[in-house]
């Protein structure tokens, strides 16, 4: 087949800071999904990209021709509105576990395709997988029953999604091009409107354990999304939130899961109660849905949807989650108040413990990570735990206290602390 463009001449153009043109976009997404493009070629490209941007056409263009590398999934003939959720990914941050019942409890269907973690950040898989017996991978016709029958499904997203994002993310993951606006914005909405919703609601984190780190970069990654998503009919709002500190108090697989669970029994952590609820009402507000969500944590309906969603991939909801063999305190050299807690650092240690990844085939232990004791504005005495590390492997603890030098600091007890509020920002278009 004789090709209408030579990706040196598309690099050249990006290098020198020219806009590319639709055809010239089509192309290079297509051919580099054909294996015409090298990867050396699209990393140049990536690169390009990461250092001079691209404007907003162009980047709703690479979006769509994204898409169009693959399959888009039809839901319309299902009898509940379908919402779904993406998260830019944090320390702690199972929101997805309590949240796809509580709106399935609520009428909506929330078909849910996550990912395995990489790096500091868990996956929502991993987690879920720590459930005896749980499988993430389903058939179409298994989604769609379950979707039907439930409300609510976490599955492994299947490889016809977006094929040519699966194929860039992991060229950017070793190229250092992950942080560039534009290709994370056509990379999280080229799946997800090929995934189908109706409505999408984005969680977009800042603070060191985010992507983001300045609210401002959040901002403009969030607003990106947003218009992508609205201008390819896709209802789609933004929630700017706070990932300066973990959220709740679990973070690693089966402890994160547990703490779902204690959510959805009417318990948990006020910030994971809260943040599950409001990123909930913004979903049923999208599906046209008037219900009140924190009544499913109360009268059991939640937690009714959890245990059925868990059983129809195989798992035991009431089964026994693993436990680290291992287990170490960090306690606290001196009294006073926690003044500065690191969400990077902890979720690094997590990681260190055994519960994250380094490379996509690594394994990943259930039981690893760490719970919190206390959190910024707490009081401590001397002695006192400030948090516990589990690990299968005993070896791990001194590298994961080497991430935690410096994460955590106790200040006099009537200190001043700043913190990000939880819900800093609503952006609807
Ligand atoms: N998550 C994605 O799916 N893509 C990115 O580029 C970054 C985060």
């Amino acid at each position: 087949m004789l090709e209408p463009f030579a990706a040196v001449d598309v690099i050249r153009a990006k290098r020198d800071r020219n806009v590319l043109t639709d055809p010239q976009i089509d192309w290079v997404i297509d051919a580099y999904v054909r294996g015409v493009v090298a990867d050396e070629q699209m990393a140049a490209l990536a690169m390009a990209i990461f250092i001079n941007g691209m404007n907003e056409h162009e980047t709703v263009r690479w979006t769509t021709a994204m898409i169009d590398s693959g399959e888009r999934m039809d839901f319309t003939h299902l009898p509940r509105p379908t919402v779904d959720k993406h998260s830019t990914g944090g320390v702690g941050d199972k929101i997805t576990l309590p949240l796809v019942p509580v709106v399935a409890a609520c009428g909506g269907a929330v078909p849910q395709l996550s990912g395995r973690g990489l790096g500091h950040t868990g996956g929502t898989l991993d987690k879920l997988e720590s459930i005896p017996g749980w499988r993430a991978l389903l058939s179409n016709d298994e989604m769609m029953q379950i979707l039907t029958e439930v409300g609510g499904v976490i599955c492994a997203a299947g490889d016809g999604l977006a094929p040519a994002d699966k194929k860039l993310y992991a060229l950017r993951d070793v190229t250092a091009t992950v942080e560039s606006i534009p290709l994370i914005a056509s990379s999280i909405m080229s799946k997800k409107i090929a995934e189908g919703a109706g409505g999408l609601v984005l969680d977009v984190k800042t603070g060191s354990g985010a992507f983001m780190s300045q609210p401002e970069l959040a901002r403009e990654l969030a607003q990106t999304m947003v218009r992508i998503g609205n201008d390819s009919g896709l209802r789609t709002r933004a929630l700017i939130t706070a990932m300066d500190v973990p959220l709740g108090w679990a973070i690693g697989n089966a402890l994160e899961v547990q703490e779902s669970v204690d959510v959805l029994a009417g318990g948990g952590p006020a910030d994971v109660i809260e943040l599950t609820l409001t990123l909930a009402r913004e979903m049923l507000d999208l599906a046209g849905i008037d219900a009140d969500p924190e009544k499913t944590l109360k009268d059991g309906s939640a937690m009714d949807c959890w245990n059925r969603m868990i059983r129809a991939q195989g798992g035991d909801p009431h089964a026994a989650l693993p436990k680290a063999h291992e287990q170490q305190e960090v306690v606290a050299t001196h009294s006073g108040m926690v003044t500065h807690m690191d969400a990077l650092a902890l979720g690094v240690a997590a990681w260190r413990l055994g519960a994250g990844r380094a490379r996509k085939e690594d394994p990943v232990s259930a039981g690893a990570g760490i719970t919190l004791h206390v959190k910024p504005g707490d009081l401590i005495e001397a002695g006192e735990p400030i948090l516990t590390m589990f690990a299968d492997d005993g070896a791990r603890i001194p590298q994961a206290l080497e991430a935690l030098h410096g994460a955590i600091e106790v200040g006099p007890a009537h200190s001043t602390i700043t913190r990000l509020p939880l819900i800093l920002e609503r952006i609807t278009g």
